[in-house]
């Protein structure tokens, strides 16, 4: 039966090209799945991995669908299990975005988050945890997007002649991702009837197996990588790589980077793996000789990983963004005052804006500040010592209740010397030469080292 209401809005996405990045002799064009009604390229599985499973029975009316999913697979699975009446529960690894967490109760699914730091085969490993729920609950479904046939032949029979219409049907190379290797699956298979000249090249995260795989035939211990959705510690059962010969292996911080230009150069506002797929196309196009037409995804919506990819502050702990070092403590202060990246507070506002404020930017404690001068520290417990008795002091002015004394440290400070302001639970508070620098917390202190160690 075909799908009706918002489920009819699913595939038949936008297609467009990459005009302001260079792309070499080729032309690269990027088609928008972050503009299915789910947000991304999944919507179009949720739908043929469900209605295939009415078809053949497996799935009765009111029936429980379970699935192991970072994500997408399950917002794609919500946005259908809504529409016809399922209850749906997911297995999501701790390492997901929260936001697609909440997103995803906000659609009716229920979430169990579970370890993202077990492999294949541990209980706790998020696919083994899913087939075995679904063993346990009566009448439930483990849908199983990596050894679904639904999976790819959604993306043979949608995604495929789509592209292939939209590219006049001309295309010589396909840039795609693997998750649970549907898309790049289903489009092996339709290439191979409709378009056999058309490459397929794979984009993969630094740290997962699949390049290796399909270029040497084995693959050794898989890494760890931030890009979400993309790159695999095993091999899905579903994949055929066979029409795979190429792929290129793209760092977290290039797929982040890519991200942020796509955006900035070209208004596309993708997620991290958008930024892995695109990063792929670039070095392939850029590579050729000849002029090609070539054709990736937009595989969805950036506005999930705001508070990361498009985050300045997660980028420069993340060691994604080269910075000017100095040798001193100026390294480890991740929001510095003299790049107007520190949260302040004036002496005369009142304790509710620092209290907004504190909450807004997810900091315990604000710097209070006349001008440029430092003159006091306002922290959580100053706030709480203020307000406990007669919560009406959050009106009063902040220099009521701010510490004064504080004790600073100047820029050649050792870390040794800091540790013994974090053990007392204090931050360390950088001025040199009466010009005040910024703060270092405990969690600036590990990000710096963990910045400066590869594992
Ligand atoms: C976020 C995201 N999910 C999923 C996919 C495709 O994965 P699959 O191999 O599961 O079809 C991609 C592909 O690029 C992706 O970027």
């Amino acid at each position: 039966m075909s799908p009706t209401g918002l489920l009819a809005l699913i595939g038949n996405t936008p297609m467009v090209e990459i005009t302001r990045i260079d792309t070499g002799l080729c032309r690269l064009f990027v088609k928008l799945e972050c503009q299915n009604p789910g947000g991304s390229i999944k919507d179009r599985i949720g739908l043929s991995m469900i209605s295939a499973a009415e078809d053949n029975g497996r799935l009765k009316p009111g029936g429980t669908i379970v699935e192991a999913t970072a994500g997408n697979t399950g917002l794609g699975l919500a946005l259908v299990a809504a529409a016809k009446g399922y209850r749906l529960i997911l297995v999501v690894p701790d390492k997901m975005a929260r936001e697609k967490i909440f997103h995803l109760r906000a659609m009716g699914a229920e979430v169990r988050l579970t370890r993202s730091d077990v492999g294949k085969g541990h209980p706790e490993y998020y696919q083994d945890m899913a087939e075995r729920l679904a063993r346990e609950l009566p009448g439930a479904l483990f849908i199983n997007q990596f050894a679904n046939p639904a999976n790819p032949l959604a993306h043979e029979t949608g995604t495929g002649p789509e592209i292939l219409a939209q590219m006049d049907g001309d295309i010589d190379a396909m840039v795609c991702g693997v998750g649970s290797a549907g898309t790049i699956t289903g489009l092996s298979h339709f290439f191979a009837k409709a378009s056999p000249k058309t490459e397929m090249i794979l984009a993969d995260p630094v740290g997962s197996v699949l390049v290796d795989y399909i270029t040497t035939g084995k693959f050794g211990e898989a890494g760890s990588w931030v890009v979400e959705g993309i790159g695999e510690d095993f091999i899905p059962p579903i994949a055929d790589f066979s029409r795979v010969h190429k792929g290129y292996s793209i760092s977290d911080a290039d797929s982040c980077n890519t991200a942020r230009d796509l955006l900035l150069k070209e208004g596309l506002l993708g997620g991290s793996s958008s930024g892995t797929l695109v990063a792929a196309a670039l070095r392939y196009c850029r590579e050729q000789t000849t002029p090609k037409r070539v054709c990736t995804f937009i595989c969805d919506s950036g506005n999930k990983y705001l508070s990361k990819v498009y985050n300045d502050y997660w980028m420069i702990d993340q060691g994604f963004v080269v910075r000017e070092t100095f040798g001193d403590l100026r390294d480890m202060i991740t929001r510095r005052f003299d790049e107007g990246g520190t949260v302040t507070v004036g002496p005369d506002d009142k304790l509710a804006i620092a209290y907004a404020r504190m909450k807004l930017y997810d900091v315990s404690q604000l710097p209070v500040m006349e001008g440029d001068r430092l003159v006091g520290l306002l922290d959580e417990w100053d706030l709480l010592k203020a307000t406990q008795k007669a919560p009406r002091q959050f009106a009063e002015a902040v220099r009521t209740a701010m510490t004064q004394k504080i004790e600073t440290v100047g820029l050649n400070t050792p870390l040794a010397t800091l540790m013994d302001a974090f053990e007392r639970g204090h931050v360390a508070i950088v001025v040199e030469g009466g010009r005040f620098y910024g703060l270092i917390t405990r969690i600036d202190a590990l990000n710096h080292l963990r910045r400066n160690v590869a594992l």
